[in-house]
């Protein structure tokens, strides 16, 4: 793989043809790329939501009009969506949701090393929601890692992508019930999102 080969050819990809979709192993390989991508203190702040059919595409598309209607073809004709969606708080519950699967993936060697990571990771989640107060500009930070992963993979992988900030945040937790929801859902916000096709 020749990387500034794919750095100097990958482009934003601004229309897209409807009849072209994604192929389930290239999709798989995508979403590996999210949920494996890097975060401070594993911290894995996201949510990633993928429309695929017309219906859950033509969900998000509605919420685009106005001085944001530009985007809203891509949406609609992009083989796939995906949708960056950040906490907007590490709760306990997620703490330990994350380091009991750190623990099964066998990262600790000893019970020193897990109470050592719990303990850098509170840290470092207290210091940014209670000093800092920049938890939620924090979480962005992670998630646009694995936006850029995305789009290199994308590139990588003859995918085009386009990355958009062009979106209705409110309309689109409104149209996807994250303010309402007492699931974890209702933690996300919108961040951004990329339209993809399968090029040619
Ligand atoms: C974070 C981010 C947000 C963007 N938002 C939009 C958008 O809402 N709509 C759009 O058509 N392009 C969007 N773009 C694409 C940029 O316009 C494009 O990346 C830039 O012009 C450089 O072109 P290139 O990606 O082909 O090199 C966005 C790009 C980035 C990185």
């Amino acid at each position: 793989m020749n990387v500034a080969h794919i750095a100097t050819t990958r482009r934003t990809c601004k229309a897209f043809d409807p009849a072209r979709k994604i192929p389930d192993s290239v999709l798989g390989d995508l979403k590996t790329v999210l949920r494996f991508a890097p975060s401070s203190v594993n911290s894995q702040p996201w949510h990633f939501v993928i429309a695929g059919s017309d219906a859950g595409k033509e969900t998000l598309a509605a919420t685009l009009d106005g001085a944001l209607a530009y985007n809203a073809g891509k949406v609609r004709a992009a083989s796939h969506v995906v949708v960056f969606c950040a906490r907007t708080a590490l709760d306990a519950a997620h703490l330990d949701g994350l380091l009991a699967q750190e623990d099964a993936d066998g990262r600790f060697a000893t019970p020193e090393a897990r109470a050592g990571q719990a303990n850098s990771r509170n840290f470092y989640v207290g210091l940014h929601r209670d000093q800092l107060n920049d938890a939620d500009a924090w979480a962005d930070r992670q998630i646009y890692i694995a936006l850029g992963n995305l789009m290199q993979a994308a590139a990588a992988l003859g995918v085009d992508a386009c990355p958009m900030e062009g979106i209705d945040v409110l309309a689109l937790d409104k149209a996807l019930g994250l303010p309402e929801t007492r699931l974890t859902v209702r933690s996300f916000t919108w961040v951004s999102r990329l339209a993809l096709e399968q090029r040619s």
